[in-house]
């Protein structure tokens, strides 16, 4: 068991292979601090860094207690009794008083992981991992508090969740729930966050920890483009290998808070949770509240250590469903070949060149429902357009099975178009507020995803469509971010459980889609990378990276994708040139090379390519297929950082068993090569010999660690190499 509990110094321990974590209850009344979490250590005793006689532990000091809950380490806190940092639970009685305070009542711990009703969250069996609940209560309320903390055997991961119980007898209302808190003292930190925009999300952020509030946020109703529900406090002297690293990460998809306070006296509360602003939640006597998850990643070797483990709770504890240890099959979506402009010759044709190349599935993506030939309408109105589609779905679908290709599909469920016929016959469907005019977006409203009913109608018109046709691939689209939240069906009190309710009835929807077609691949997407989060792969194991498929705009979105989720998440596809998004033009091989590392495919007109580019792409799928599960399952490394040195970038994946490794390499400017860079390589076994694809020498890894290799010299922009190391025989163990 990774958990204990040392009954004669009140401590919890909470250990993962190099990490501890420590919780004390403290004081006569029983608050519960957090007394430790880094590097792992024997000790239970370390109750002496609470240093209570500083903070005036109220048993001695109760003139004093305000200072106390002003500097005490507090495992959860409360709000409105002194602790002026940020509230992670605060409420509200029927009489308007506002406070609350937690201190223990009891705790149980267990083999396994709880599953969070009607969310995502990470799970494992009891040879996975451990859980301590923790019940706390506020005496004065009556209300009570479960805190769970699951600590994984062979990963350095806590998840923490967070259940609120109105025991008080009467009606509360929640004004704040968040799922995690970090009390610690400064250790010349920098805060490395995810920032961006559509087209450019997930650029990596790092700078200097400052005074005061700080962090990431969303209000749009998704996790979004702009930041990410990721933060993390990485020691000044990190590096990609060294140093320690406390990272959170939020399995929710919609509106969240990640912030790092810098208070007083330099002390630290790192939190994450449901984004306080515009959120409510009333509980009637008896009710429960569950806030959704929060994963926290220790490193004690830098941003690779929290990179793998994140890699592999995710794919091992997250990622469900048949695909999850399946390769992903190569795919080509009509997108960026024909936008709204096709028909089913159109759509046949490129199924015959894809399955000429060998690609295994196509998907048909915008524009196949209703009257839809641009993005004015149709969206709610789930009816194959036959005179696009004669024949409708089904026979496209058959017809793409004889040449050997699966079929995928475009769906955008949580949208209305003002012009349609769900918006004309149910304008209360879609959020808006009465007496004001919604707000556009794409011509489109977001449907009120909170209502039963709203959902039934549009989840029993997808169904029809995918039970039609034979759909083993749906592309989940979501394209605004939310405004107007307002819910016809919801009470004025409870209007500020709009935007979680909403992400519930996603959620929802999702699960709901994934038991009645159990083999279904579902891949998520909003507007690009929108809603790349925990929360998502949770339904679907892969996610669409970014709307920006320029191969080196690429570089720097994978890279930031890559420092959290696993490379078999990424959605990754070869797109035409010039670029859609940038107009920039690369090399036909050079696409294919970052797009490898993916879930990979092609998003252009297979009928315009050139005859050499259509010779390149049986021997990029082979790579895909050889190389895919290496990229996807394997160790991953980032070598080089274009965004960091602004000439060239380079990744490498290593096999779990440390015999085949992968270096995908793009030099993106040509620079005048007099010495070519020579890279450590890490990651392999240090007494085993690598043979290198690129020049044939045979190395140790400890070589190629320590010695390193010396990049190709290519000529010219935006050029690429992949190059393998394979393992050629072990070296006696040394005497
Ligand atoms: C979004 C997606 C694209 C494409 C279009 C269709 O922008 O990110 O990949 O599906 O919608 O309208």
């Amino acid at each position: 068991m990774s958990i204990s509990y040392n009954a004669a110094e009140r401590v919890f321990r909470l250990d993962t292979p190099n990490s501890t974590y420590l919780i004390g209850i403290v004081d006569a009344e029983g608050f519960l601090g957090h007394i430790y979490y880094g590097h792992r250590i024997p000790d239970d005793n370390m109750g002496y860094l609470l240093r209570l006689e500083e903070s005036r532990a109220p048993s001695v000091n109760n003139r004093e207690r305000l200072s106390f809950y002003d500097a005490f380490p507090m495992e959860y806190p409360g709000h409105g009794v002194g602790d002026q940092r940020q509230a992670c639970l605060s409420v509200e009685t029927p009489k308007g008083y506002r406070a609350c305070g937690l201190t223990y009542r009891s705790h149980t711990i267990y083999g396994g992981k709880p599953k969070l009703e009607g969310l995502p969250a990470t799970y494992g069996g009891a040879g996975d991992c451990t859980t301590l609940e923790l019940t706390a209560e506020d005496r004065t309320l009556g209300l009570t508090v479960r805190l769970f903390y699951t600590a994984f055997e062979k990963i350095d991961a806590i998840c923490r969740s967070v259940r609120v119980e109105n025991t008080t007898g009467k009606p509360i209302r929640l004004t704040t729930v968040l799922s995690a808190c970090l009390d610690m003292d400064n250790q010349n930190f920098d805060l490395l966050t995810l920032h961006g925009s559509w087209g450019t999300e997930r650029m990596i952020s790092r700078k200097k920890l400052g005074w005061g509030k700080q962090g990431v946020s969303s209000l749009r109703g998704i996790s979004s483009h702009q930041e990410q529900p990721f933060l993390a406090l990485v020691e000044g002297s990190a590096t990609q290998t060294q140093g320690q690293v406390y990272a959170m990460n939020f399995v929710y998809s919609g509106n969240f808070l990640g912030q790092v306070e810098m208070h007083q006296q330099g002390q630290l509360r790192m939190v994450l949770g449901i984004h306080p602003t515009d959120f409510c939640w009333n509980l009637a006597p008896g009710e429960t509240f569950q806030a959704p998850e929060a994963v926290m990643v220790y490193s004690c070797t830098g941003l690779d250590g929290m990179t793998h483990a994140f890699h592999d709770l995710y794919r091992g504890h997250l990622v469900r469903g048949p695909y999850k240890n399946q390769p992903r099959p190569s795919l080509v979506n009509n997108w960026e070949a024909t936008y709204f402009d096709f028909d089913t010759e159109r759509i046949l044709k490129i199924g015959r060149e894809a399955a000429a190349a060998g690609i295994e599935m196509l998907v048909l993506d915008d524009g196949w429902f209703g009257k839809r030939n641009d993005d004015h309408s149709s969206l709610g109105d789930w009816f194959v357009n036959e005179n696009k589609l004669p024949g409708g779905l089904r026979y496209l679908s058959e017809e793409l099975g004889k040449m050997g290709l699966r079929f995928g599909l475009w769906v955008e469920p949580e949208m209305v178009s003002p012009d349609s016929r769900l918006y004309r016959e149910h304008p209360d469907y879609a959020l808006q507020i009465p007496g004001r005019e919604p707000t556009l977006s794409r011509e489109q409203l977001v449907l009120d995803i909170s209502r039963k009913e709203v959902r039934d109608y549009v989840y029993r018109s997808i169904h029809a469509v995918l039970s039609e046709a034979n759909v083993a691939y749906v592309k989940w689209d979501m394209n605004r971010a939310l405004s107007d939240v307002y819910s016809a069906a919801l009470a004025p009190e409870a209007q500020g459980e709009l935007y979680h309710r909403y992400m519930l009835g996603v959620y929802e929807m999702q699960e709901r889609l994934l038991t009645d077609f159990p083999d279904l691949l579902l891949e998520n997407c909003s507007s690009g990378g929108g809603r790349f989060d925990p929360g998502m792969l949770y339904y679907s194991p892969q996610i669409w990276t970014s709307d920006n498929t320029d191969a080196i705009d690429r570089l720097k979105i994978q890279e930031g994708t890559a420092l959290v989720y696993p490379l078999s998440t990424m959605g990754a596809h070869v797109a035409a040139c010039p670029s859609h998004t940038n107009s920039r033009s690369t090399p036909f091989q050079t696409r294919g090379h970052v797009s490898l590392p993916g879930c990979f495919g092609y998003e252009l007109d297979l009928t315009k390519l050139t005859p050499e580019e259509k010779a390149m792409i049986p021997g990029q799928l082979a790579d895909y297929r050889k190389y895919g599960p290496i990229f996807h399952n394997g160790d991953y490394y980032r070598l080089a950082s274009f965004s960091e040195n602004h000439v060239y970038d380079a990744i490498m994946a290593v096999s779990k068993d440390q015999r085949t490794a992968v270096i995908d390499f793009v030099q993106v400017m040509s620079c005048r090569h007099l010495r070519s860079v020579r890279i450590p390589l890490p990651g392999l076994a240090e007494n085993r010999l690598y043979r290198s694809s690129e020049t044939g020498e045979v190395h140790s890894g400890a070589a190629w660690r320590y010695g390193g290799m010396p990049l190709p010299k290519l000529r010219g922009d935006f050029l690429s190499r992949l190059i393998v190391l394979e393992a050629v025989e072990d070296l006696p163990a040394e005497a």
